[in-house]
């Protein structure tokens, strides 16, 4: 088994955080060439602790394969790196899709994290399981953590019944993390704020939905608070977001919109922003409106989120850094 960290209240957390090269944590993160996983790898490395990725499809350097199918080779996995911690960054993410497959949804966002925990309970490793505030119907929301889900569409099912599994799975000693509305530098270039560098660059009209609210949350500040409630074996639920969680998919767009022309890129004359009701979209996977998070817990750490202009910049380098011409071309 790997050595122990952490230990200490969470009230200490901001002082061991900052010593974290005294305490390196060895991480293993499944889903490494993932949006959120990417960032963990990569604030992991940073922050002096030993980490490894995996990927599924998205063969980066420096990550190794896995699937989670593969009870055998996650047993190989831990133990050929003898991880600490593991975090499960993976799964089925595409909300429409899942509708049509939830056999699928069910298998990757729920049985194979719920036996990924289970083989980390027998060793001692403690595991980090991300979730969504979709698992809430969005009708009174910004939800605390002890609000009740009630689960609108066949993901959010899944990753209730993930966050359930993982639990039981772990004897409560597991991570969960509910994010929503993530965006940063990633490899498939899939996220909000490249579908808004896309139109605005390329000039294109963004019907988006005016009544569906949630946190922009840059995944930079997602990894670097996943790392400290890790470096402090955390358990239990955690709402982790950025600060704004009434804000719209419009509004959203026109945040970025402006840091874009910030940041020098140049608006298309034809790129704009068309708010209509979610009705009007008839999205294939029914959507929670109020879905923002309240994040006390969080807010309690002391870690405050970075600013949104800083956020967009940072995008923007680490996306011609790491994935010139919008392809999976290194890893971290
Ligand atoms: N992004 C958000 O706004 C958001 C919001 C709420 C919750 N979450 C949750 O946060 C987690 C990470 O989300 P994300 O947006 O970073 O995901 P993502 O960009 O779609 O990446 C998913 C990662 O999982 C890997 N993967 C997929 N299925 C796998 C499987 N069966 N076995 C092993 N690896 C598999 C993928 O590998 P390849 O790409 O190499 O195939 C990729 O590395 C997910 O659990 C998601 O439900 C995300």
């Amino acid at each position: 088994m790997g050595m122990r960290w952490g230990g200490g209240g969470l009230e200490s957390l901001t002082f061991k955080t900052r010593r974290a090269m005294n305490h390196p944590v060895n991480l293993l993160v499944v889903g490494g060439s993932g949006l959120i996983g990417w960032h963990v790898v990569r604030h992991a490395d940073g922050a002096g602790h030993r980490v490894t990725g995996t990927y599924r499809q998205a063969a980066l350097p420096g990550l190794v394969p896995f699937d989670g199918r593969d009870e055998r080779g996650f047993a190989e996995l831990l133990q050929r790196h003898r991880p600490d911690a593991v975090v499960h960054a993976a799964g089925f993410t595409w909300v429409d899709g899942c509708e049509d497959q939830p056999e699928r949804a069910l298998e990757e966002n729920a049985l194979q994290p719920g036996r990924l925990a289970r083989e980390c309970r027998q060793r001692g490793i403690h595991f980090t399981y991300l979730s969504t505030s979709y698992v809430f119907d969005g009708r009174e929301g910004p939800y605390t953590e002890d609000a009740t889900p009630n689960p609108l569409n066949v993901y959010s099912r899944s990753k209730w019944e993930g966050e359930r599994r993982v639990q039981a799975a772990s004897g409560d000693g597991a991570l969960i993390a509910r994010v929503i509305c993530v965006y940063g530098a990633e490899a498939r270039g899939k996220n909000f704020a490249y579908q808004v560098r896309r139109a605005f660059t390329e000039g294109a009209t963004l019907r988006l939905p005016s009544d569906q609210e949630g946190n922009p949350s840059d995944a930079r500040d997602l990894a670097r608070w996943l790392v400290a409630l890790i470096e402090q074996r955390a358990a239990g639920l955690w709402h982790l977001g950025g600060p704004r969680p009434d804000c719209t998919r419009p509004e959203w767009a026109r945040m970025l919109a402006e840091a874009f022309e910030r940041h020098g890129l140049r608006r298309h004359p034809q790129f704009a922003v068309e708010a209509v009701p979610t009705d009007v979209l008839r999205q294939r996977a029914p959507r929670p409106l109020r879905a923002g998070m309240l994040t006390r817990r969080l807010d309690l750490l002391g870690l405050p989120p970075g600013e949104f202009g800083d956020s967009i910049g940072a995008l923007l380098r680490l996306d011609r850094e790491w994935f010139p011409r919008g392809g999976a071309s290194r890893g971290p």
